[in-house]
């Protein structure tokens, strides 16, 4: 059974109040539920974690270590600003697959460039919560493939 570490980055705790028009109505509480129900029927845990500190993000992301096979992630605003971040994934050398709600390709500039796509399996934005569990069912897909 694949053990799948979850994490959401800055200001994601504010989902449902944060700029609904562009993230969705849905809590953080409420996606993560949507997620466990649907590692259930596939078969996988998940375990989530959220947090507003880049250095916390990064001990979740070293802590997967030999204890999770894969990670999907919103790094929210770090995404588009952190070495760190990215440098912790390619440490753990898990597959990791980029989630974001929105489509961060059709937004501000400065969203269109991701440190952490570089170094994920692949990047689902623009379905709002629907993306996580996209994104969930590609990693465990590629896990299946590439660690039957
Ligand atoms: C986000 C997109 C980021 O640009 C933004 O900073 C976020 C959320 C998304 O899920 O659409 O906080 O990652």
């Amino acid at each position: 059974m694949y053990r799948i570490q979850i994490i959401h980055g800055p200001n994601l705790n504010l989902l449902g109040l944060r700029e609904p028009g562009i993230y969705g109505t849905q809590t953080l509480a409420s996606i993560n539920e949507m997620l466990t129900t649907e590692a259930k029927s596939l078969g996988v845990t998940v375990e989530a974690f959220q947090s507003n500190s880049e250095g916390a993000l990064v001990d979740c992301l070293q802590a997967t270590f030999g204890q999770k096979d894969g990670i999907v992630i919103n790094p929210g605003a770090y995404t588009h600003t952190s070495v760190a971040l990215r440098d912790a994934i390619a440490a753990v050398g898990l597959p990791t697959v980029e989630v974001h709600l929105s489509n961060i390709h059709k937004r501000e500039e400065f969203r269109h460039h991701s440190y952490i796509a570089p170094v994920a399996v692949g990047q689902i934005c623009g379905f709002g919560a629907e993306s996580y569990r996209l994104g969930l069912r590609a990693l465990v897909q590629h896990l299946q493939t590439t660690q039957p």
